[in-house]
C-alpha cells in the first residue's frame, strides 16, 4: 500500500527539526501571562505556583496529560520560569537504568524542575526507585551482590517532577497519585489558535490579517504545533504567489493546495473514516481490528487522529467500538451507511473517557 506515514505529513503532532524547538525557539511563550488558551489550567496553575512560592515551598508534583502537540514542554518551562529554578528535561525512554534516575536527580539543585516526556514509558525498574524519589526526596541505593551487598540511603535536593504523557490511563495508579496536581490539556479552539498564529506572525515578521490567521487556524487540528507550521508553509505561497501578505484567499489556496481540508483533516483521516464506512459499514470497529485496516498504529490512531476526530464529532467511541457519525458523512459527500447503528457524536464527553 503506498501510505505515508504519520510522522511525514505536515498535520504530523511529532515535533521535527523545522518546528525551532528547544528553549530558544522564539514562538515559545515565557511566561503563562503570555500562554495563550488552556484557560483552566493556566489558572490553576497560577494558584498553585503562587501558593508554594508565598510558602517558600516547593511546587507539588505536576502530570499534564492530553494529546501532542498542545505545549506540555512549553508549559512545564513556563512552570520552571514562574517558579524562577532551573528546568531539566528528559523523557521516559531517555532514562534507561535506575542509575540513569538517580545521576540527574542527585545533578539537581534545591527546587528545579525535572521534566520527564513520555512518562508513561518509563520502565519498571526505573519507576520503582521514581516513587520514594518523588515522594521522599531519597533513594536507597544497592550495590554489590550476596555478602559484598551494600546499601546506601542517598538523600536528594527537593524538587518538582513535571512529568507530561498522552495517555494517563498509561501510567500505573501508584504513580499517578504521587503527583499532587493533574492537568489535562484540551485540544485548542479556531479562535485561540488564530490568537497563537498572529503572535507567531508577528514574532517572525509575517504580515497576516485576521481571517488569514482564522483560516489556518480552523485548518490546524486544534493544535498550536500544526498551526505554527502551516503558517510557515502559507507565508511561502504568500511569497511567491501574492505580496507576501497572508490573507484568507491566499491562505485558502495555500492549504488546499497542501491537500488540508476546511477542517484540517489530510488524505489519512479520510481514508480511515472512508476504511470504517467502507469495511465496517460505519461501525462499530474495534481498535486494533481498524489499525490492522488502515496499516496504523493502534496508538496512533488513539493518540493523533481521534482526538480532534472525536473533537469535531466525525468519530465517537461507543464500548463496541469505533463508529462514524453522520457529520463525518457529509463532510466526505457519502450517504449515511444502510443498516447502521445511528451514532450520534458525544462531542467532548467522548474525550474524556481515558481508555485504560
Ligand atoms: N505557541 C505554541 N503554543 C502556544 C500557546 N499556547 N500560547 C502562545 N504561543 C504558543
Amino acid at each position: 500500500m503506498d501510505e505515508m506515514d504519520f510522522e511525514d505529513r505536515i498535520v504530523s503532532t511529532s515535533e521535527i527539526p523545522e518546528d525551532i524547538s528547544g528553549s530558544d525557539n522564539p514562538l515559545r511563550p515565557k511566561t503563562l501571562d503570555e500562554y495563550i488558551g488552556q484557560d483552566k489550567v493556566k489558572e490553576n496553575l497560577k494558584v498553585f505556583i503562587e501558593a508554594a512560592k508565598q510558602r517558600g515551598e516547593i511546587l507539588d508534583h505536576v502530570l499534564l496529560y492530553g494529546p501532542p502537540g498542545l505545549g506540555k514542554t512549553t508549559l512545564s518551562q513556563i512552570i520552571a520560569n514562574e517558579l524562577n529554578v532551573n528546568i531539566r528535561i528528559t523523557s521516559g525512554p531517555a532514562i534507561e537504568k535506575p542509575g540513569d534516575l538517580a545521576a540527574l536527580l542527585t545533578n539537581l539543585s534545591s527546587g528545579d524542575v525535572l521534566f520527564i516526556d513520555e512518562i508513561h514509558r518509563i520502565s519498571r525498574a526505573v519507576e520503582e526507585i521514581l516513587y520514594p524519589s518523588m515522594e521522599d526526596f531519597a533513594i536507597d541505593i544497592i550495590t554489590g551482590k550476596g555478602q559484598m551487598a551494600a546499601s546506601y540511603h542517598l538523600p536528594l535536593p527537593k524538587f518538582t517532577l513535571v512529568g507530561a504523557t498522552t495517555r494517563a490511563g498509561q501510567l500505573t495508579a501508584p504513580l499517578r497519585d504521587r503527583f499532587g496536581v493533574v492537568l489535562r490539556l484540551e485540544l485548542y479552539s479556531p479562535e485561540e489558535l488564530a490568537k497563537i498564529v498572529t503572535r507567531s506572525a508577528g514574532i517572525l515578521g509575517i504580515p497576516i490579517d485576521n481571517d488569514g490567521a482564522l483560516e489556518i487556524a480552523s485548518r490546524s487540528r486544534g493544535t498550536p504545533r500544526i498551526a505554527n507550521r502551516l503558517l510557515r508553509r502559507v507565508r511561502d505561497f504568500a511569497q511567491v504567489m501574492g505580496d507576501g501578505v497572508i490573507n484568507c484567499d491566499i491562505a485558502r489556496s495555500a492549504l488546499d493546495k497542501l491537500e488540508i481540508d476546511e477542517l484540517g483533516l489530510d488524505a489519512n483521516d479520510r481514508r480511515m473514516l472512508h476504511a470504517i464506512i467502507k469495511f465496517y459499514n460505519g461501525g462499530p470497529v474495534g481498535l486494533e481490528t481498524l489499525a490492522a485496516a488502515i496499516g496504523e498504529e493502534a496508538v496512533t490512531i488513539e493518540d493523533v487522529y481521534e482526538p480532534y476526530l472525536m473533537q469535531i464529532g466525525f468519530l465517537s467511541r461507543t464500548p463496541r467500538g469505533r463508529c462514524i457519525t453522520l457529520a463525518a458523512c457529509h463532510h466526505l459527500g457519502v450517504g449515511y451507511p444502510k443498516g447502521m447503528t445511528v451514532a450520534e457524536p458525544t462531542l467532548f464527553s467522548s474525550l474524556n473517557d481515558d481508555q485504560e
